[in-house]
């Protein structure tokens, strides 16, 4: 499998990277690499000679059945309470490079390495935790579905298998 992005490393720069939502930017500023070594979560970049066009992060996470909706759930052996997924922690676009289609082609990245992830390590579901409304709706568009009173969305793997036919 092909991925347009790469791990994130200490040769790229990431001092400039500004995708308008502060909280994102500042994770890629200070945070990303000290997360990476500690294991806390994997991060992707987008880059370009001198700067980066995008990024995102995985990690493992566990969802409590309950928040499944029913169609989902009776199909789940009832042994599992907590069900492993993928969590797509964090994605952005630098502003220099929004609305030209790499948010979708950084998304659709994301889900074939969890796919394939999920060939190794069991995941049923991708995992998001939308920064705020406008995040929402731009998951939604994927088809993510919202978990209930968590704030949280997620797309089934089955699902997502499926835009990778090929795999
Ligand atoms: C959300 C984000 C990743 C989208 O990246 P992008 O490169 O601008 O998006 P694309 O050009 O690939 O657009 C893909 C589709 O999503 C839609 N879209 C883009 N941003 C959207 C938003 N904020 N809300 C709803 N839809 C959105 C586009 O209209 C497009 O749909 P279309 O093809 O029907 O026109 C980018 O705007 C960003 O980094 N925002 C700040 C960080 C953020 O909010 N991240 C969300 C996860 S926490």
């Amino acid at each position: 499998m092909s991925f347009i992005t790469v791990p994130l490393d200490s040769a790229h720069k990431k001092e400039n990277f500004n995708c308008g939502k502060g909280l994102l930017d500042a994770y890629l500023h200070k945070q990303a690499k000290q997360d990476v070594k500690r294991r806390l979560s994997a991060c992707f970049i987008l880059p370009d000679e001198n700067e980066i066009k995008g990024y995102y992060t995985l990690s493992t996470a566990a969802v409590d059945r309950r928040l499944l909706p029913q169609e989902i759930i009776k199909k789940l052996p009832p042994s599992y309470s907590d069900l492993p997924a993928i969590l797509l922690g964090r994605l952005a676009v630098s502003k220099n490079y929004q609305g030209r289609g790499l948010g979708e082609f950084m998304l659709m990245d994301a889900l074939k390495r969890s796919y394939f992830i999920s060939m190794q390590v069991g995941s049923m579901a991708v995992i998001v935790d939308p920064l705020d409304e406008e995040a929402v709706k731009f998951y939604e568009k994927y088809d993510f579905i919202s978990l209930p009173d968590s704030g949280k969305m997620f797309l089934p793997m089955a699902t997502i298998a499926t835009l990778f036919p090929e795999n």
